[in-house]
């Protein structure tokens, strides 16, 4: 299963989803991965530590792209992935790259089985509360859970996944059954 982690807005949160991601995946018996796509190679760095989180042969591979969306590397991603995760923080700075990388999607594929996935989400905010108009103005169906802005995240991607609370495991934990179910 290939599941493509895309946004042309750099630092929109696709490495760190992506990972955490494989992470939670992993800790519930699954085997997956993150293919790491971008010449900055942050993933591959990042995980150095954690080489089964790269390997290559697992079944699950999570493709971390980079923010280029005149990239033959991001087309394919998006061609070749089962699931298409657009990952996006609910920002108003986001989200005209969100719609474009939307757009791109819908030129390449089936709309089926792409959803928006919005993180650094800050709860009892006004962009918050605004996350299903966001995700209108984008153009794609949103996954119902989404990630908080945590700065445990931020440590999790480097000493892995003890670094999260319980209450973090298990969003994280949502967000991946989420993206798994979209195949289903
Ligand atoms: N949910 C989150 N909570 C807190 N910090 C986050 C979260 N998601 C991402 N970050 C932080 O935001 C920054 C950008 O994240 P990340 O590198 O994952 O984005 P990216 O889309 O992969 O960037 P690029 O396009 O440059 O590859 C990093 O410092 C990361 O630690
Ligand atoms: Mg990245």
């Amino acid at each position: 299963m290939i599941i493509s982690f895309v946004n042309g807005k750099g630092g929109a949160g696709k490495t760190t989803t992506a990972i955490l991601v494989a992470m939670a995946l992993r800790e519930a018996g699954h085997a997956a991965a993150v293919r790491d796509l971008d010449p900055q190679q942050t993933a591959t760095r990042w995980l150095a530590d954690s080489p089964e989180l790269l390997d290559a042969g697992a079944p699950i591979q999570l493709l971390d792209t980079p923010p280029r969306l005149d990239s033959a590397t991001v087309s394919t991603a998006i061609r070749e992935a089962d699931t298409v995760i657009v990952v996006s923080r609910p920002s108003p700075c986001d989200l005209f790259t969100s719609q474009d990388t939307a757009r791109l999607i819908t030129n390449l594929r089936a709309a089926n089985k792409t959803r928006l996935l919005f993180t650094n989400v800050r709860e009892k905010t006004i962009l918050a509360r605004g996350l299903d108009q966001t995700a209108k103005e984008i153009g794609l169906p949103m996954l119902k859970t989404y990630l908080q802005l945590r700065e445990s995240y931020q440590h999790a991607v480097l000493a892995g996944w003890k670094a999260l609370t319980q209450e973090a495991r298990e969003e994280v934990g949502r967000v991946a059954l989420a993206i798994v179910t979209v195949l289903h």
